[in-house]
């Protein structure tokens, strides 16, 4: 089963970006290791990361189309983007919603918001980047539940 890893603006930068927060494991590191946990659970994993909404909505609705299960970290447009509402209300296959931080128990206010969770099924947050593993364990299971 092949899954896509999306991830959103400045995820790019994981590692390097307020590592007391989101830890110190690199983009690079991050996605050889998705891509490694996707070989362990029979899944052909491919990650990105882009900084332009467009090309994730672009990216969504491709997965829409061929029906391709993703997990996704949205970054801050989880928060407000309606455009990744709707994006996401599209996808046929299940996505599960990751965040590195716990978002709930952040102080600011909007990121205790998130228009990707009611089309998820399942969220994983606060996990650092296991939470990915998490997340394609979970669609490696199959069930939608
Ligand atoms: C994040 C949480 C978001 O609130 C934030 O804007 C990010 C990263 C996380 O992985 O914890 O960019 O999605």
């Amino acid at each position: 089963m092949r899954v896509l890893v999306l991830n959103g603006p400045n995820l790019g930068r994981l590692g390097r970006r307020q590592p007391e927060i989101y830890g110190s494991t690199t983009y690079g590191e991050l996605v050889a290791l998705c891509e490694q946990w996707g070989r362990e659970l029979g899944l052909e994993v491919e990650v990105r990361q882009t900084n332009h909404e467009g090309e994730l909505l672009d990216w969504l609705n491709a997965a829409a189309d061929d029906e391709t299960p993703v997990v996704l970290n949205a970054g801050a447009w989880t928060h407000y983007s309606l455009a990744l509402y709707d994006a996401c209300a599209q996808l046929a296959a299940p996505l599960v919603e990751v965040h590195l931080s716990d978002v709930s128990r952040r102080p600011e206010e909007f990121r205790h918001h998130s228009v990707v969770t009611p089309h998820a099924v399942a969220v994983i947050a606060g996990r650092g980047v296991d939470g990915y593993r998490d997340a394609l364990e979970r669609l490696s299971r199959g069930d939608r539940g």
